[in-house]
């Protein structure tokens, strides 16, 4: 008659531990969308944020998951890295990934435009201006805020050079994100940045300056303290 209450009692635990000892997608780094076998359209980014935010992580019992695009860094051994090149090839990877995540930091700098028309052979220089159409690329963040479960959590970064706390806020929503970290583009292939962490309802939650590999820990803590509770 005992066993039913111990029984529950490991159920509980077992929730409370799995609620503590996460599995994270981290998207890191830039993409690049080709324009022809030689050139690509890409954004500045290099990986360093991820990174930090994937030894924190780890540093904390949390299984990491790193999907990322090119970069020149080496990211923990720990982590399960897959490496990916375009935007569409993150969000094939993310989304896969994400099926057996308890969450997302969208760290990465996914490019949002591909060429409509990708050429075969090398684009030859003939003097005159060339005009290339681009179409918007997938969003990763997005598209896992749009699809994800009630037990599920995304964090999103927002990039901002003007008005950041309402712009970020205003990708929280448009993402479905449950926190949003704004920075600014000093924060670009640097060591150090200064970060505000906006909650769901538009607070500012964490207003802090420091290294990445403070900054990441800083990050998982209130994560842990807000969304793995
Ligand atoms: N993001 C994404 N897929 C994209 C673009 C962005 O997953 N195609 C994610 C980033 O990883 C980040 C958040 O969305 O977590 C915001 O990225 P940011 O570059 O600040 O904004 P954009 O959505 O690209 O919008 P804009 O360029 O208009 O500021």
């Amino acid at each position: 008659m005992a066993a039913l209450p111990v029984l529950l009692s490991v159920q509980r635990c077992l929730i409370m531990w799995r609620k503590w000892m996460a599995r994270i997608l981290i998207t890191s780094g830039p993409t690049r969308q080709y324009l022809d076998p030689v050139r690509y359209l890409s954004n500045a980014s290099s990986g360093k944020m991820g990174a930090a935010l994937a030894k924190a992580a780890i540093e904390r019992k949390h299984e990491v998951v790193i999907v990322s695009g090119p970069v020149g860094i080496d990211y923990p051994a720990g982590a399960k890295i897959i490496n990916v090149v375009s935007t569409n090839d993150m969000l094939t990877a993310a989304v896969e990934e994400f099926k057996t995540c308890d969450g997302v930091i969208a760290a990465a700098a996914p490019c949002d435009y591909r060429a409509v028309t990708v050429e075969t052979h090398k684009i030859k220089k003939t003097g005159a201006a060339i005009t290339v159409e681009f179409e918007q690329a997938d969003d990763v963040l997005a598209t896992l805020g749009n699809t994800k479960i009630k037990e599920q959590w995304s964090v999103g970064f927002a990039l901002e050079t003007q008005n950041g706390q309402s712009r970020a806020f205003a990708k929280l929503k448009q993402k479905r994100c449950d926190l949003i970290i704004l920075n600014n583009a000093s924060a670009i292939e640097a060591d150090v940045s200064s970060i505000q962490m906006i909650d769901a309802a538009g607070s500012v939650i964490m207003d802090v300056s420091g290294s990445k590999s403070d900054l990441g820990v800083r990050i998982i803590d209130k994560i842990g303290a807000k969304l793995l509770q």
